[in-house]
């Protein structure tokens, strides 16, 4: 009997962490739509089309897909200086949006799956989690 109630507890707190740990996809969208709404669509707009000549679009964006590493960084910490997306050049200041490892995970899954962008694998909380300044 004991062993059944510590086999029974082992396996119950290992799917508890499983499930802390990893969110699922589908809810890091939802979430990350909410987030993109409340951070990010005032400049790179509902679309993902940018401001011409002020903010890059984020849609069939050629930087996001060829300088992930640097775009997740440009979201967690910020970015400034002379960027090329899609063949057009920006030299503009993004700030830091205050979001957590988690949240710049979700909105960045939520715009590598729309507007033309390809989610290749999933962003997770710890690959964020990672990145230096
Ligand atoms: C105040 C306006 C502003 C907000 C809010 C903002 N950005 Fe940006 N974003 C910019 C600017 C300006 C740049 C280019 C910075 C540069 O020129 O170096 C940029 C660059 C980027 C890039 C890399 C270039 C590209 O177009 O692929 C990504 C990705 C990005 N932003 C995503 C986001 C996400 C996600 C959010 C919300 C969490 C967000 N931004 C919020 C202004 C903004």
């Amino acid at each position: 009997m004991k062993t059944v109630v510590l086999l029974y507890s082992l396996v119950f707190s290992g799917l508890t962490v499983f499930f802390i740990q990893q969110k699922s996809l589908e809810q890091s969208l939802e979430d990350g739509a909410e987030i993109y709404q409340d951070f990010c669509v005032q400049c790179h707009l509902d679309q993902g089309q940018g401001v011409a000549n002020a903010f890059p679009p984020l849609a069939k964006s050629d930087f996001l897909k060829n300088q992930l590493e640097l775009s997740l960084k440009g979201v967690k910490y910020g970015m400034r200086g002379p960027i090329e997306v899609n063949g057009k050049n920006y030299d503009g200041v993004m700030v830091a949006q205050g979001l957590d490892d988690q949240e710049v995970a979700d909105v960045m899954n939520y715009v590598l799956s729309n507007w033309g962008n390809q989610l290749e694998r999933p962003i997770t909380a710890a690959q964020v989690a990672d990145i230096q300044k």
